[in-house]
């Protein structure tokens, strides 16, 4: 077994392992003049460099600040086509929702990524997951939706798996936008078919719906979310984006691992997110984008929430191509401190993809973590628009 002691670490920054809820996302421990050792890719030891254990190999770290590698819970990293048309359009006015309606928006991502193989969806998709694991990610999940039809679909997340072991991928079905016609036949078919087909394949870990007006309502949302669990998979949605129609109130009600968006939510969707189980992941990236009401990550905190940060990063709302700037805008636009944001992205991102043994820098955890170029590591949730990581180390191997 070889071991490795890193070293020469300024701060080592973490929260606890496991979910961290309401203000307890403050608490992070923070230890100067660190050390860490790393054996078989997990943290065996953190603590303060003068009560390290001896051991054979030393990596000096230069002097700067190490945190957990970040988690991005929520990705459509996966598209072809582009959506500068409609920037050019939104920015002079255009609602985001009427170039939906109008058969644009989503509905052309969905045409040009039905028309493109596996092979040209991965080339596609390397350089967008490369850039979010250069801000940080060393975990990220990300979603089909932008199928045409089924088969579609199934080459979207054969294209997650050929980069999942590369990457780190944990992959989600999306139920994104409804047929304009034929939708019981479309409901029946998605909770007889492609659900089942998706879990036999092991190609999904978890099922997602887009429970909007101009998506899918909350009942075909219950019967969606209900066919994954009866097939074992994991559930989660996009609610309250632009109204709060009861996505949120379902998931809770269904323990479903997140609910995410959140924008349009009010104090019953806070309570209800309070009170239950489920991560509530903001996107403050899609608040950027489309000049949306920023998620009230403020609220939610206070109330007793769990939430997590992700980029939503997709051709249409959210462009963010770095984990660590979807961070540092929960702080500016959704009011989060930088500790809770910290843990926003890292154990609570966590919870929101269903696992626990990462996000935290603690014996037993995944040596999944961060170098960054200064020795605070507040320059992670401060910096906007250069790199402030340094190197991204998964399993305790540099990349
Ligand atoms: O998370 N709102 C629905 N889905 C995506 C946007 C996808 C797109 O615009 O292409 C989102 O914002
Ligand atoms: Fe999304």
């Amino acid at each position: 077994m070889t071991e490795t002691l890193f070293t020469n670490i300024s701060q080592l920054v973490t929260p606890a392992p496991g979910v961290q809820r309401g203000t307890a996302m403050r608490d992070l421990t923070v230890i100067p003049d660190a050390a860490m050792l790393v054996s078989d890719g997990v943290i065996r030891w953190v603590g303060p460099r003068a009560e390290a254990p001896g051991t054979a190999q030393e990596h000096d770290l230069g002097g700067v600040a190490v945190v957990p590698g970040l988690i991005d819970p929520h990705t459509h990293a996966v598209w072809a086509g582009d959506r500068l048309a409609d920037f050019e359009a939104r920015v002079q006015g255009v609602p985001y929702e009427e170039i939906l309606a109008r058969g644009g928006g989503i509905r052309s991502s969905m045409r040009a990524t039905g028309a493109a193989s596996v092979e040209e969806l991965v080339t596609l998709a390397r350089p967008r997951l490369e850039a979010l694991r250069a801000s940080g990610a060393t975990t990220l999940e990300v979603k089909s939706g932008y199928g045409m039809d089924f088969d579609a679909e199934r080459r979207m997340l054969q294209t997650v798996r050929a980069l999942q072991a590369e990457f780190g991928l944990v992959p989600t079905l999306l139920i994104h936008v409804p047929p304009t016609g034929g939708r019981a036949e479309y409901m029946q078919a998605v909770c007889h078919d492609l659900i089942p087909g998706m879990a036999r394949e092991g190609l999904a870990t978890a099922v997602d719906v887009f429970t909007e007006r101009e998506a899918f309502t909350v009942d075909e949302t219950r019967a969606i979310l209900q066919a994954a669990k009866a097939h074992g998979l994991q559930t989660k949605l996009h609610a309250d984006q632009f109204h709060a129609i009861g996505g949120t109130e379902l998931a809770c009600e269904l323990s479903a691992l997140s609910v995410d968006h959140l924008e349009a939510s009010g104090p019953a969707q806070i309570a209800a997110l309070a009170a239950s189980d489920t991560v509530a992941t903001i996107l403050p990236g899609v608040t950027l984008h489309l000049g949306l009401p920023a998620a009230p990550g403020r609220a939610l905190i206070d109330a007793g929430a769990a939430v997590a940060v992700g980029t939503d990063l997709n051709p249409g709302s959210s462009p963010v191509f770095s984990t660590q700037l979807a961070l540092a805008l929960a702080v500016r636009l959704c009011r989060l401190t930088p500790a809770e944001a910290l843990t926003a992205s890292t154990v609570n991102a966590a919870a929101a993809l269903g696992l626990s043994d990462r996000g935290a820098l603690a014996p037993g955890q995944r040596a999944d973590f961060l170098a960054l170029h200064s020795p605070d590591w507040r320059d992670l949730p401060y910096t906007l628009g250069t790199n402030p990581v340094r190197t991204v180390f998964v399993g305790g191997t540099r990349l």
